[in-house]
């Protein structure tokens, strides 16, 4: 399959860092660091820091991103943030099936759909998070089981929403522990997933379809993953919080 059909995307997951001021700062910092990008450049930031960087990014290349959002429009629903209220904001994109949401916030695959379908449907872009835990991949199930949470995850979205689903290829052992997956490893899964995309949409929703993969991507180790032929971009956690590690990054993509 060809690979210049697709856009690379590297988005940064803040995840719970950053007050207000530090998050300005690190996105003036990142702005001429990643201002000639040949890949789509997001930065998810926790909900409180949504207005202040799309204010700062603002004029830029940088495109802005929540990190989760729940499945209904409003509600009895303390603490949580629905898709109107992001996308009124000017919000792009939505994290949603991280693996901490999953691991410590009890999404299930069932909510994961959910909560994707309120987000395609408010007309936000989603970033659905995939991926195995240790005992998985020990077990020789990896494949079967990112194939079932893509599909879970994916049913009742149409051909016409999946245009706005990016895929994040995640193993869980390979987030925040510095051990990341090989890139054959990483390039085997995105495959997979594209596999699955085929069957359920077609040749041309698995061309199409944007695959990045997260889980300890770096400065150094990127270049070689996203230059896997089924690798389109990365999903950065550690490494998005410091402007010139994440600019390496973009780089990196930008040169596939
Ligand atoms: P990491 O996180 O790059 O710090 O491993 C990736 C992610 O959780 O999206």
């Amino acid at each position: 399959m060809k690979k210049d059909v697709r856009k690379a995307v590297i988005a940064g997951n803040w995840k719970m860092n950053k007050t207000r001021p530090e998050a300005k700062a690190l996105i003036e910092e990142m702005k001429p660091l990643v201002a000639n990008a040949g890949c789509e450049v997001v930065a998810c930031v926790p909900f409180t820091n949504l207005e202040t960087v799309l204010e700062a990014a603002k004029g830029s290349n940088i495109k802005v991103g929540a990190q989760n959002c729940h499945f209904e429009k409003s509600g009895a629903f303390t603490g949580e943030i629905s898709a109107d209220m992001l996308v009124e904001m000017g919000v792009e994109y939505v994290i949603i099936g991280h693996s901490e949401r999953r691991q410590y916030f009890g999404e299930t695959d069932e909510t994961v759909n959910k909560r994707t379908k309120a987000a395609l449907a408010a007309g936000l872009k989603v970033i659905l998070c995939v991926g195995e835990m240790l005992a998985d991949r020990e077990n020789g199930i990896t494949d079967e089981l990112v194939a079932m949470q893509t599909k879970i995850a994916l049913k009742n979205v149409s051909a016409e929403e999946l245009k706005n689903v990016i895929i994040a290829y995640e193993p869980v052992w390979a987030i925040g522990t510095g051990k990341t997956a090989t890139a054959e490893q990483a390039n085997e899964v995105c495959a997979v997933i594209r596999a699955t995309i085929k069957a359920l949409y077609g040749c041309e929703a698995a061309e199409g379809i944007t695959i990045q993969y997260g889980g300890s991507m770096n400065a150094k180790n990127a270049a070689e993953l996203v230059a896997q032929p089924d690798v389109d971009g990365g999903l950065i956690g550690g490494a998005s919080l410091k402007a010139p590690d994440f600019a390496v990054i973009v780089d990196a993509a930008t040169k596939g």
